[in-house]
C-alpha cells in the first residue's frame, strides 16, 4: 500500500473533480490518497508520502502562481519520489493537442519550472458559461468561437475523458 498525495490547482472546481475521481481509483487498488489543495498544501510534510501527484488548470493560458510558487519550493521532495503532474484546459478537447507532447501549455509550463514530473497527462477541462461573470463569459465564448467549440451561453459540457482519468489512475498506482 502506498501513501499518495494529490495536490490540485482550481478555480471553477473541475480540477478538484478530477482528483476525486482519482482519488476513488486509486484507493481501490489499496492505497491511501490525501487530496488536498495547493493553499494548504504547505501544512503537509512531503516526506510522510511514498508519491506526489499535482493536478492544475489553465486560466488565460498559465496555470496558477501557487503551482509555480508550490513547486519552486518544493522541487527537491518532488525529485525524491514518485511523482507526476497533469493540466487541465479545454484546448485537450482536440485530438491533436491533448497529449503531454502536443498540448501547448504543458509544453510551455515543462520549459518554465525546474522540476521534471517523471509522469504527464492532460485532460480536457469543462466549460460552463453559466458559470462566469460577464468578461469571463464574453472572453471563453470568443476563444470558442476562434477555435470553433460550443458559443451557446447555456453550454454547460465537461470534455473530459473520464476513462483517461480512469487510466491516469491505474498508472499513479503501479509507478
Ligand atoms: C476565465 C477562464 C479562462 C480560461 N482560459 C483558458 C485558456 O486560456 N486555455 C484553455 O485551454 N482553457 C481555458 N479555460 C478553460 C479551463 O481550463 C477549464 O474550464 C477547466 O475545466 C477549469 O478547471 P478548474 O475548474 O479546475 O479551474 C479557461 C476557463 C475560464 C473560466
Amino acid at each position: 500500500m502506498a501513501n499518495i498525495l494529490i495536490i490540485y490547482s482550481t478555480t471553477d472546481g473541475h480540477t478538484r473533480k478530477i482528483c476525486s475521481h482519482l482519488q476513488r481509483v486509486i484507493e481501490n487498488q489499496s492505497n491511501r490518497v490525501t487530496v488536498v489543495s495547493v493553499i494548504d498544501a504547505g501544512e503537509f510534510d512531503l516526506d510522510s508520502f511514498d508519491k506526489i501527484v499535482i493536478g492544475a488548470s489553465i486560466r488565460y493560458g498559465k496555470h496558477s502562481p501557487e503551482i509555480y510558487a508550490f513547486i519552486k519550493e518544493n522541487s527537491q521532495a518532488l525529485d525524491s519520489k514518485s511523482n507526476a503532474f497533469f493540466s487541465v484546459n479545454v484546448v485537450a478537447r482536440k485530438p491533436a493537442k491533448n497529449t503531454p507532447e502536443t498540448n501547448p501549455y504543458l509544453k510551455k509550463f515543462l520549459k518554465q519550472i525546474s522540476w521534471q514530473p517523471k509522469i504527464l497527462a492532460v485532460f480536457a477541462g469543462k466549460i460552463d458559461y453559466q458559470k462566469y461573470g460577464f468578461l469571463d463569459r464574453f472572453m471563453i465564448r470568443l476563444i470558442m468561437w476562434m477555435t470553433k467549440g460550443p458559443t451557446d451561453p447555456k453550454t454547460n459540457i465537461e470534455f473530459t475523458d473520464w476513462k483517461q482519468v480512469e487510466e491516469f489512475g491505474r498508472v499513479i498506482s503501479e509507478m
